[in-house]
């Protein structure tokens, strides 16, 4: 297989197929404008020769990473049947539009979240939160939920995909995939 994103949606469909519980989790690392890692996991929205789209909250401590340091690792792990995928690359905003039109097959009550949190703010109680969602649900009228300003998406656009897939004995299979400058990819198998 020459194409790494037709085995990541193989191995995707497979995960989900095994009962693998949300396989489009992954981990997102990123570094800030001072230079400190940070990890955490996001779901995977789509994925294509384009990149790898996640959404969030545009104030959040990643977003501040990606726009201070546009680049990202993402790693998903899958098991049965034992793979991981690394991807690594540099991150572009998802265009209006496209957040648009994701956010509106959102379930309503995601759609008000997205407007009550002030995500990795601090929260002084719970009681707060209830408060925000409460009045954003008056505030826009069932399945009137416009994206708010503060929410959208990130695009990953893979510089490197490597397939990771378990074997006996430690004797795993992995494969390296790095993007070409005129397009497509250079193929090279590691040790494990
Ligand atoms: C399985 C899983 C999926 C998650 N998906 C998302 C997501 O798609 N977008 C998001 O903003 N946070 C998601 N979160 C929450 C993040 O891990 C994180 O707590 C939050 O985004 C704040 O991160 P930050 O402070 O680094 O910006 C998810 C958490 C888990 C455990």
């Amino acid at each position: 297989m020459t194409d790494p994103l037709e085995t990541f949606h193989e191995w995707l469909d497979d995960a989900s197929r095994r009962g693998v519980l949300e396989p489009n989790a992954m981990a997102l690392a990123t570094v800030d404008a001072e230079g400190n890692p940070a990890v955490r996991m996001v779901l995977l929205k789509h994925a294509d020769q384009d990149g790898f789209v996640f959404y969030t909250n545009l104030e959040s401590p990643k977003a501040d990473a990606l726009t201070a340091h546009p680049r990202a690792a993402l790693c998903f792990y899958w098991n049965p049947p034992g793979r991981q995928v690394r991807i690594e690359g540099r991150v572009e905003p998802v265009a209006d539009e496209e957040a648009d039109a994701y956010f509106a097959t959102r379930p309503y009550l995601s759609r008000i979240g997205a407007w009550s949190s002030k995500q990795s703010k601090p929260l002084k109680t719970p009681a707060e939160l209830e408060r925000a969602v409460a009045a954003n649900m008056v505030r826009f009228p069932r399945g009137r939920v416009p994206r708010p300003a503060h929410w959208s998406g990130f695009r990953v656009v893979p510089d490197s995909i490597e397939l990771w897939q378990e074997k006996p004995f430690r004797m795993h299979e992995r494969t390296r995939y790095e993007a070409k400058d005129a397009g497509g990819w250079q193929k090279a198998a590691l040790y494990p």
